[in-house]
């Protein structure tokens, strides 16, 4: 069976993060793709250096030319500027959504079957542009939110527990903002309802340490943002593709009504597979989640409008 070709386009924090976890993970051969010149063809050499000691077989290729893109099966972007201290996602609007122009067309014209994954903040915003700019089917385009946004919290339940990190799920959905929407409800730790096992203060401190965590790791590292839960997450929908593991996996998906949401991308559960966003799960909310839910598509949707795609 032929390799699958992933290709990475940002060759910074979060873009040579995600071509280690792909690579070690042997989800496929991995191109690197960068605008400076030397830095992908150096990040990804550095990694085949590595290798022959984590004992991975995928290519690592690093370059500045989409041609070396070309028939790839999934194209994950991290292009753009980070946040630095002080900023909102929403402040890389207007930078961001220039770089993705040209790398999402770029792409289209050379992967016009991959999987789009992106990871450009401010992030539903820039999934629906990159929608608009591939002109792709809406199940071949996605967006970290939730995948990380979870990770977060289950990581921050697992510290309060002290208890594997492994045995915590918890979902986020809504769009990957200060807006977006931490489900205590369905949080659990090998299935016992963590409303069970944390006190109600405790869970809501919880829940606002996960809507500003993007924003903690910014503020410790005062230069950029973060890099390891991010890459982290995209390599796990990126293996849920490739594998058809028919994943889980609340991300930014085109919703068609789902939800009473019509044509914009938010995070929802979705079912990850082969088929992209194979189809999203609607699970209940009571009134105080479906208000923040509806809360955070009203940000999003007010981005879409300021930035007028649809001219
Ligand atoms: N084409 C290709 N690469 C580009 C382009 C472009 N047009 N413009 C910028 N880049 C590259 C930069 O050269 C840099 O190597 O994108 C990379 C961004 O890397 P970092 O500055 O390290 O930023 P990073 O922390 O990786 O974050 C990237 O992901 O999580 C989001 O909010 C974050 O939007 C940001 C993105």
């Amino acid at each position: 069976m032929a390799r699958k070709k992933i290709t990475v386009v940002g060759a910074g924090n979060v873009g040579a993060h995600t071509a280690l976890w792909v690579a070690t993970k042997e989800l496929g051969d991995v191109v690197l793709l960068d605008i400076v010149e030397g830095v992908p063809q150096g990040k990804a050499l550095d990694l085949m250096e590595a290798s022959p000691v984590e004992c991975f077989d995928s290519n690592v290729r690093g370059t500045n030319d989409y041609k070396d893109t070309a028939g790839s099966d999934v194209v994950i972007v991290t292009a753009g500027i980070p946040r630095k201290p002080g900023m909102s996602r929403s402040d890389l609007i207007n930078t961001n959504v220039g770089i993705l122009k040209t790398v999402v067309e770029n792409v289209a014209k050379y992967s016009p079957d991959a999987h789009l994954l992106i990871v450009t903040n401010p992030l539903d915003v820039m999934v629906y542009a990159a929608w608009k700019f591939s002109g792709f089917a809406p199940n071949k385009v996605m967006g970290l939110s939730g995948a990380l946004d979870g990770s977060r919290m289950r990581s921050f339940i697992a510290m309060e527990l002290g208890v594997s990190m492994q045995d915590v799920h918890a979902m986020v959905i809504g769009g990957h903002a200060d807006e977006m929407v931490p489900l205590t409800r369905y949080a659990t730790v090998s299935g016992i309802p963590v409303t069970q096992l944390i006190a109600p203060e405790r869970l809501s401190s919880i829940m606002e340490r996960t809507k500003k965590a993007g924003g903690e790791i910014v503020a410790l590292l005062k230069t950029g943002s973060a890099y390891y839960a991010p890459s982290a997450a995209v390599a796990e929908m990126c293996e849920a593709i490739i594998k058809d593991k028919k994943r889980v996996i609340p991300c930014a998906a085109y919703c068609s009504g789902q939800y009473g949401v019509d044509g914009i991308f938010i995070g929802v559960p979705v079912v990850v597979g082969s088929g992209g966003a194979e189809r999203i799960i609607e699970i209940e909310l009571d009134s105080a989640e479906k208000s923040a839910f509806m809360g955070s598509v009203g940000a999003v949707k007010g981005l879409i409008t300021d930035l007028n795609l649809d001219k």
